[in-house]
């Protein structure tokens, strides 16, 4: 049985709690993998009492469509295993109250003081909670394991992912640190690692002498979904680029970890995010392609262009989308592109990691010598499929590309929920799933340039203005993304 422990939430009234986290935390201990000595404090600077925090998370998973189905009496059960406490994240006396919760639930389970603090705030809080814990000795781990789990956005910036690092380790040993990305946490994604080092026929042509390039798409259908005022300081690339999209193509492109442990694969993460080239802010736009969205139709339906979303600054200057080519300096992939693209309100939702190989050498049949295609789907429709020519039916020798096709419904189970793959990970102090200091720290290091030629500085217009909105919602982003891969090569249609 999993020991006893406290979950504790910062921003536990906000809007991932509600939709994501609470649902997550209501499955798992359902199945009984939290335990019965568990419990959860919500807190937050709103005033409120235990029982109406108590309606106020009932309410959100019975909203929730995440929610798993209810056993009879199940959500009265959940319902006595939470309490709430609030106060200034600046001052000490949350804190104090913190530790008396620690010391409830000691009193009522025994065990030590275990305790997960959540901090699903928003990001400018995240450096006042870390030290205020601190302050109190919560991060202490001589009563009980203390673990911290950061939501994204890690910082805003180079800079500022690391004085937030510098921060947090004056109060954390890294070991405590359990930061999130939640398409780490999907099945599909782990299934990457699986399939590539699971089996034997893959490795041996991973690599410049098989692969022609990678592309790796997370294409949304999405807006903005009226989060303007996160989405016009964060923009395209510190929202998906930065770390999803670096995180498939880190797990796409590493070297064979020795074993499958938390430091042993972050190792390799980090050795190959460290072989990315790098892109001088002069180079930018020869290797990177940034759009925003105008007006137009998805699903038959008119939408708004981003500038025409509410609260979006007027002339934005804020790109929805971003194709880039990154280079990787190792002898695996030596002149093998990886092109990397994500854009909110294109045709549809659908997250593919493509390995495109090489053509044959000598082309014996008429037409044929296409490129065999592995891809992962990694969301909806999960599954792998390759590519490869075959005969058509008939007198002539006539190719045709065919696809054969894995589904992961083939299962018959249902895909779990990414939080409640990570959560139960930091629960249980299994850090494999999280980016590590160096890996966030490298993946800002590769976006930088990018973001020093397209940032607007604060109050000014756009430098050089880019041309916006230049690609219609509803269609697959600039043209100047398909000139990006060169004449040989195209974008997969999806
Ligand atoms: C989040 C971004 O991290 O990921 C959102 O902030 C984006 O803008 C979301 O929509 C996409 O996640 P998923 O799991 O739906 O692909």
């Amino acid at each position: 049985a999993p020991e006893p422990a406290t979950l504790v939430i910062f921003g536990a009234t906000g809007d991932l709690a509600r939709r994501k986290l609470l649902p997550a935390v209501f499955g798992l201990w359902q199945d009984g993998l939290l335990g019965s000595a568990f419990n959860i404090v919500g807190i937050g600077r709103q005033e409120m009492n235990d029982e109406q925090f108590k309606d106020f998370v009932l309410a959100a998973l019975k909203e929730s469509k995440e929610t798993d189905t209810p056993q009879p009496g199940s959500l009265e059960k959940f319902r006595e295993l939470l309490y709430y406490e609030f106060g200034d994240f600046g001052g000490d006396e949350v804190y104090s109250l913190i530790d008396k919760e620690l010391r409830r639930a000691q009193a009522d389970h025994g065990g030590r003081k275990n305790a997960l603090f959540y901090l699903s705030t928003p990001p400018s809080l995240f450096e006042p909670i870390s030290n205020g814990l601190g302050r109190l000795g919560l991060a202490d781990e001589s009563e009980g394991w203390r673990r911290l789990v950061i939501e994204k956005p890690f910082g805003h910036d180079l800079k500022s992912a690391r004085e937030l690092n510098d921060a947090i380790h004056r109060v954390w040993d890294e070991s405590q640190v359990y930061r999130i990305d939640h398409y780490l946490g999907k099945e599909t994604v782990q299934n990457l690692m699986a399939i590539r080092f699971g089996n034997a026929i893959f490795e041996p042509l991973w690599n410049r002498g098989f692969v022609d390039h990678v592309q790796i798409t997370a294409a949304e259908d999405l807006g903005l979904e009226g989060r303007a005022g996160y989405y016009e300081e964060a923009g395209v690339v510190r929202d998906m680029l930065q770390n999803h999209l670096m995180q498939l193509f880190a797990l796409t492109a590493m070297e064979p970890p020795a074993a499958f442990d938390a430091n042993a694969i972050r190792d390799e993460k980090v050795k190959v995010l460290r072989a990315v080239k790098e892109i001088p802010s002069g180079r930018v736009n020869e290797v990177a392609v940034r759009g925003q969205y105008g007006p137009g139709t998805l699903y038959g339906e008119d939408v708004p262009g981003y500038r025409e979303e509410p609260k979006v600054r007027e002339g934005s200057a804020t790109p929805t989308y971003v194709a880039l080519k990154l280079e990787v300096d190792n002898w695996r992939w030596q002149g093998v592109p990886f092109f990397l693209r994500t854009g909110k309100r294109l045709p549809k939702k659908v997250t593919e990691i493509a390995v495109v190989f090489k053509r044959p050498p000598l082309g014996i049949f008429p037409g044929g010598l296409e490129r065999n295609v592995l891809a992962f789907r990694i969301q909806p429709d999960e599954g792998v499929s390759l590519k490869f020519s075959s005969k058509t039916p008939g007198q002539e020798m006539v190719l045709r590309e065919v696809v054969m096709d894995f589904r992961y419904d083939a299962f018959g189970a249902q895909l779990e929920s990414p939080y409640s793959r990570l959560l139960l990970d930091a629960m249980v102090g299994d850090a494999t799933l999280f980016p590590r200091e160096d890996e966030v720290d490298l993946a800002w290091q590769i976006v930088s340039g990018i973001l020093d030629t397209w940032d607007t500085p604060a109050g000014r217009r756009p430098r050089k203005g880019p041309d916006f909105p230049n690609y219609v919602a509803g269609t697959w982003g600039p043209d100047e993304a398909d000139e990006l891969m060169g004449p040989d090569r195209r974008w997969r249609r999806l």
